[in-house]
């Protein structure tokens, strides 16, 4: 696979490629053009031949030709692959366990003719459709989401199926039939409203099936099988991923009519995970297309619990969290049927930090004066690489902290005790993922966190006259050398106005390119931590604080030599010594 891989690397030119959809200009070795993947005014994108990649000094896309082609054709990796092999004519071998072309055109076949016949059956019951009234699903959403229904009777997929010529054997392997203990065969689904489910590529894979009214089990969903793996698959991704390659934030539910109801609300974003957990491979399809997931289960204990496991699922692949939960007793659905679309969205945009969510969670749960709260408090906090938000919550804790008159010595020991924590090590699969380089991952390492805040903010355009104020007014505050040239760096190429808009615009205006790649590397890991207004104030207020520290400490330290200087020469005059001139190292101090 590898070496098929760098064979197609090494056959097709990456500027041929890119040009067909960039016009690019040389510029000494490589060649420059207007990004594609944001809105670029001025080229900040540019193609590098010998290493074969591209980058985007703005927004931070890179990668090579399969990066290319998977970005910006919207396919998986096996589908770039596909077309670029097809491009470098390259014949790649056949994997053993794919499945012939014609069973699998035989499984699509029987897969579509389930779905029209569920589909047809759906018009010609009142029943179901009296459901679906009843559940709020009109004509255009039954249209729209293919819904469909499986009749109450024992075999009439089944019949239907064979007469269309398809081997009921197979249909079996499909989860669209089953066998009886005499060889014959029987529908899957009775009696059931059909949800059908496409894959991301919108292919047609599986079935859920929906009790038109009480009983066990409510859901019927396919189980894996040729066409279909759970753990792969996400309801409303085909809908949602040309949405989501915008906007890049996924929404996460817990069922098929949250996710119909989220998209009818505007939340276009929605998918959900079927008759599984949220898992790996999930988190992994959500990566190419978003950089955040708002969590939007329910708010019961069930939900709670699914809610901490999908944190955990998402953050270990650097997605960033958002826990929304929703009113309680409500899903999507319900909030759609009894508050309408903008409660819906309302709730969708609003969510916490995982941080914020866990420590809820926990004061719901224990006391603070209960010592297992503080180890648990601990825990959470020094599993986090969040550092800022964990000083808020430490200087928030700080307060009922039991044992401390004092909040800074409260503050203090539970610093102490989060760090330690941070020492044992956390998880690995917790940090978020940096994508700059090395080299300028150890520069970015020498700025301090409330630094790094400041001029990530430089990139959110309703931060940027604020930040601008900050970082050209009082260049004091920053305490490290590169966050000192950087702000000087800024200060000069804005000297009288803030920059405004996307960076695309104006970060060629930084000088010196080091300077410009250090800006564009602090602010691609906005995906890793957003800036919140608060933290912002948080991260500039206590860089103040510092600032005015050292200034005063450096002013006392002056007095005091002052003062000392003083105090000796009034002990020389008592002795009736004569003022030393300057003390030289090797010489014993006549004061010790
Ligand atoms: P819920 O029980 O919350 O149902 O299950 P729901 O989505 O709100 O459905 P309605 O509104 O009662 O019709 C959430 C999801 O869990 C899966 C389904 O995917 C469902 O949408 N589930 C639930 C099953 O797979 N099987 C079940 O028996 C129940
Ligand atoms: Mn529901």
């Amino acid at each position: 696979m590898a070496d098929e891989r760098d064979e197609i690397r090494a056959r097709i030119d990456i500027v041929d490629l890119v040009s067909q959809r960039v016009s690019l200009k040389r510029s000494g070795k490589n060649y420059t053009g207007l990004c594609p993947f944001h809105d670029d005014r001025n080229p900040s994108f540019y193609v590098d031949p010998t290493m074969g990649r591209y980058r985007c000094w703005s927004c931070g896309e890179s990668g090579d030709i399969f990066d290319w082609v998977m970005k910006t054709e919207n396919v998986d990796f096996a589908e770039a692959l596909q077309s670029l092999a097809q491009r470098a004519g390259v014949t790649l071998r056949a994997r053993s366990n794919a499945t012939p072309p014609s069973l699998r055109e035989m499984y699509r076949t029987a897969m579509a003719e389930a779905l029209q016949f569920f589909r047809e059956q759906l018009a010609s019951h009142s029943l179901a459709t009296d459901y679906c009234s009843q559940r709020g699903l009109d004509g255009a959403t039954i249209e729209e989401w293919e819904i469909g229904y499986a009749p109450n009777v024992g075999e009439a997929l089944a019949t239907h199926l064979k007469r269309k010529g398809i081997p009921l054997a197979e249909a079996k392997g499909l989860f669209l039939v089953d066998e009886d203990a005499s060889g014959g065969y029987y529908d899957r689904f009775r009696s059931r409203l059909m949800f059908p489910i496409r894959d991301e590529k919108g292919e047609l894979v599986a079935f859920g099936g929906r009790l038109l009214g009480d009983g066990h089990p409510k859901y019927i969903n396919s189980s894996d099988t040729p066409l279909y793996r759970k753990s792969r698959v996400l309801y409303g991704m085909n809908k949602a991923r040309d949405h989501l390659s915008k906007a890049r934030t996924a929404v996460l539910t817990e069922g098929y009519l949250d996710v119909i109801a989220c998209h009818r609300s505007g939340v276009k974003g929605a998918v959900a995970s079927l008759g599984t957990a949220l898992g790996e491979e999930h988190a992994k399809l959500l990566k190419r297309w978003c950089d955040q997931v708002t969590v939007l289960y329910d708010s019961d204990a069930a939900g709670q619990k699914a809610a901490e496991r999908a944190i955990d699922v998402l953050q270990a692949e650097g997605l960033r969290v958002r826990i929304a939960l929703m009113p309680s007793g409500e899903d999507p659905d319900t909030l759609l049927k009894t508050s309408g679309p903008e409660a819906v969205s309302k709730a969708a945009s609003k969510g916490v930090t995982p941080i914020d969510f866990r420590l809820s969670r926990l004061e719901e749960r224990l006391s603070h004066e209960d010592e297992a709260f503080w180890d648990e408090a601990v825990a959470i906090l020094g599993a986090s690489t969040q550092h800022l938000e964990v000083d808020r919550h430490i200087s928030r804790l700080a307060g009922v902290y039991p044992g401390y008159r004092d909040i800074s010595a409260a503050q203090r020991s539970l610093s102490q005790r989060i760090d330690s924590v941070r020492r044992k090590g956390s998880p690995q699969g917790q940090r978020p993922v940096s994508r700059a380089a090395p080299e300028h991952r150890a520069v970015q390492a020498a700025l301090l966190s409330h630094e790094l805040v400041i001029f990530r903010a430089l990139y959110e355009t309703s931060f940027q006259s604020f930040v601008w104020i900050a970082v050209v007014g009082q260049q004091e505050i920053f305490a490290t050398q590169p966050a000192i040239e950087l702000a000087q760096a800024i200060a000069k190429a804005f000297p009288s106005e803030p920059p405004t808009g996307p960076p695309s615009g104006w970060i060629h205006r930084i000088e010196p390119e080091s300077m410009r790649v250090l800006l564009t590397d602090i602010a691609q890991d906005l995906r890793a931590s957003n800036v919140l207004e608060d933290t912002l104030i948080d991260a500039i207020g206590f860089l103040r604080k510092q600032a005015e520290q050292r200034k005063i400490r450096e002013e006392r330290q002056g007095e005091r030599s002052q003062a000392e200087r003083q105090e000796i020469l009034n002990r020389l005059r008592r002795l009736n010594v004569e003022e030393p001139s300057e003390p030289k190292d090797d010489e014993e101090d006549p004061f010790a």
